[in-house]
């Protein structure tokens, strides 16, 4: 107790305590005020030499996770109703508490409570050290005496005060996946979401980039670079207030998705991974990558298979004889595994093309008499491997699953069913449902133990959905769909923890951390026309590591067979090509390439992405990733175009040790190529490739140069 000037006796305010949550590099601070018990964000950036300065602030900054109904102005993080039919939230922090998981990871619990209803919030942060990223979820719960509707449930508020603020975004459709686009945000509100429920991902993906006060560039700027891991519909909201200032709000969307939750139980939100770099988008990459390596992709220290698909050579089109021979293939190029696609099961409504048989998972009596078990035997004897397509959260209306289980489909009542590739979705959210998607996994596992690989697309979005299982609660199946997808994920991963998986959908309609938590790889893009495909793979590599991302080589453009292999190579290398087609110097050089990829993908996969030159901004694509040790690096050198007379600067590299010296050679040299490049088995120091840097290139469209660099 005080005195006040009047000689009454006053209340002393409370100090205000610091909540410092550090990286290497990041700090985010926050700061419960004395004077208000609400919780402050009071700092996001670059790593500071000393935390405690930041309680010379004078405001006490930013509400960490606004509330609505009591004083905030602008959107809210949550949003809730309580059972009386209140409509306002008030949080203030109770506690926090700090748990250090080991030398890399410690997650913050801070505890927030509403001071007049039974609700309690609490935000977690998973601090990553070494890799610099942050993992935020939140958890809502209650103890009121009904359930209490929840509107908004953010994963993460962030607030930023910048001069101006640059959005990168990344939009798309099937073909056209990950196009790049960057624009200033002005005052108000920008929203990127989807609402397409499964398949979620198809035009927007849950992925951005934030400059704070000028463009970044690959080496400078002031970067934070998120995703949301969550494989359904998510929003990122952008507003910026009338001081200029920007919150950050991300997580579920909260469109349609109202959700009733009940006393004692809580509502756990996805995580939003971020990461923030004071040098521009590259290190912010590589941060992520970093991350993912380590956490967010399965079994990403594991090897993984090259394979031959047969979609793009068969379609639905093939027989026994067929895949035999395709297996051949598969050994005689130096793939390891033969995956097939579609089409390999259905009897009463075969699938012989995209509109019947989805949904009925047995072999195909006319197409494989012998069944999977002689395919996988075939593979064995021939030394490949046999992976599997499945879509089992689909469902065709000509089906045998159609027509026994009407109710386990999403379709509303009173409307004609909307088709999409001739489809329904199945409704997950039934416990039966999740039982038989679970069962087509683990029933071919059981009977073909030999089964080594298995791509899982998911063909269609959601429209026109309802659910029977649900009920009253129709608002909450975009959530439950995608819970119950993970929990049908994760009781496969419990007991097939390493069998891997390509998560795929359409292309790239589902590419997201939190399913690629249970998938070592994601199909990038049905789209594998290698020029396309350089701007595809550019926009993925912000945010994936390459091991993740599957690449092809197949008939798609018209660029040579070592273009097209050239672009394949920067990620996870496959083939779904007619290899009998292939002449002899192409038959050999394909068989080298695979060699020099196997022999270096480990720095592809897992070292440091450097990329050189943009193709946003020049005809050219180039990039480079460097092995830890910096002692081996492998260079991605692509002219798309070239105008009359157009001449290429000299590509400066960068990552590796200037005081190293390197050897240049080039690989994946056609047979009849007339010479290597002249920068071929030169040596230089990393100096001098830092500084002046390689002429390497050709000016002629649609050409590539593979460059590997060792110490
Ligand atoms: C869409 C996928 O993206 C393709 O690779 C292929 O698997 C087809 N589905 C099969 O229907």
């Amino acid at each position: 107790m005080g005195t006040s000037p009047v000689g009454q006796p006053q209340m002393q305010q409370a100090a205000d305590v610091l909540i410092p949550l550090g990286t290497k590099n990041i700090d985010l601070v926050f700061k419960v005020s004395g004077r208000d018990g609400r919780l402050y964000q009071a700092f996001l950036g670059a790593k500071l030499s000393n935390v405690e300065d930041i309680s010379k602030l004078r405001d006490a900054g930013h509400i960490a996770y606004a509330t609505y109904g009591t004083d905030n102005l602008f959107e809210p993080a949550i949003r809730m109703t309580h059972n009386d039919g209140n409509p306002s939230l008030e949080l203030k922090y109770v506690s926090h508490q700090v748990e250090k998981v080991d030398g890399d990871v410690t997650i913050t619990h801070i505890k927030l409570k509403d001071p007049v209803y039974p609700v309690e919030v609490t935000l977690h942060f998973k601090t990553f050290t070494d890799e610099n990223v942050i993992e935020q979820w939140v958890e809502i719960m209650h103890q009121e005496s009904k359930p209490v509707t929840i509107f908004n449930y953010a994963s993460s508020m962030l607030h930023f005060d910048a001069n101006k603020y640059w959005l990168t975004q990344f939009h798309g459709d099937w073909a056209e996946e990950m196009r790049m686009q960057e624009s200033e945000l002005t005052s108000g509100i920008k929203i990127i979401d989807t609402k397409l429920g499964s398949r979620a991902h198809m035009y927007q993906t849950p992925v951005f980039i934030l400059s704070l006060n000028g463009k970044s560039g690959e080496n400078n700027g002031d970067v934070i670079a998120g995703t949301l891991g969550w494989s359904g519909n998510f929003q990122f909201l952008f507003e910026i207030d009338e001081k200029n200032s920007l919150r950050v709000i991300t997580g579920i969307n909260p469109f349609a998705s109202e959700y009733s939750l009940q006393s004692g139980k809580s509502f756990v939100t996805p995580s939003m991974i971020f990461t923030f770099s004071n040098q521009g988008k590259g290190l912010a990459s590589r941060n992520l990558h970093h991350w993912a390596l380590k956490y967010g992709v399965m079994d990403a220290s594991k090897p993984r298979y090259t394979l031959l698909n047969n979609w793009e050579t068969t379609g639905f089109n093939f027989d026994e004889k067929k895949l035999a021979d395709l297996i051949d293939d598969t050994k005689k190029i130096g793939l390891d595994l033969f995956l097939l696609d579609d089409g390999w099961f259905a009897n009463k409504y075969p699938r012989n093309n995209d509109r019947a048989g989805l949904g009925d998972w047995q072999e195909n009596a006319v197409k494989l008499p012998d069944g999977i078990g002689s395919l996988v035997k075939e593979a064995e004897i021939k030394g490949v491997k046999f992976g599997i397509w499945i879509e089992p959260e689909m469902v065709n209306p000509k089906s045998e699953l159609y027509e026994k289980y009407p109710d386990w489909i999403l379709k509303l009542p009173n409307r004609p069913e909307n088709y999409y590739r001739n489809q329904l979705v199945l409704d997950l959210s039934n416990p039966q449902v999740q039982e038989f998607v679970y069962n087509v996994v683990d029933g071919l596992l059981t009977k073909y133990p030999g089964i080594a690989f298995f791509k899982w697309d998911c063909n269609r979005m959601m429209t026109n959905a309802y659910s029977v299982y649900l009920n009253d609660k129709q608002s909450h199946l975009y959530i439950e769909y995608v819970k119950s997808l993970y929990s049908v994920l994760e009781k496969l991963r419990q007991k097939y923890p390493h069998v891997p998986m390509m998560l795929c959908s359409g292309g790239g309609g589902r590419v997201d951390y939190g399913a690629l938590h249970y998938f070592t790889e994601f199909w990038a893009s049905d789209n594998t026309d290698p020029l396309e495909r350089i701007y595809i793979q550019w926009g993925y590599s912000y945010f994936f590591p390459s091991i993740s991302v599957c690449n092809h080589v197949t008939s798609w453009g018209k660029q040579s067979l070592k273009f097209r292999t050239d672009v394949a190579m920067m990620g996870k290398m496959g083939y779904d090509i007619q290899v009998k087609g292939f002449t002899e110097n192409e038959l050999k050089f394909s068989q080298d390439a695979i060699a020099n990829y196997k022999r270096l993908s480990d720095i592809i996969w897992r070292g440091d992405l450097y990329r050189l030159i943009s193709p946003y901004e020049e005809n050219r694509a180039v990039l480079m990733y460097v092995n830890e040790a910096k002692s081996k690096a492998v260079l991605f050198v692509y002219t798309l175009n070239a105008r009359y007379g157009e001449t290429f600067n000299r590509v400066i590299l960068q990552g590796l040790d200037p005081a190293k010296t390197y050897k240049i050679q080039e690989i994946n040299v056609l047979p009849d190529a007339r010479r290597p490049n002249m920068e071929s088995g030169r040596s230089y120091t990393g100096d001098y490739l830092m500084k002046v840097g390689l002429n390497i290139g050709s000016a002629t469209p649609l050409t590539s140069t593979v460059v590997e660099i060792s110490e």
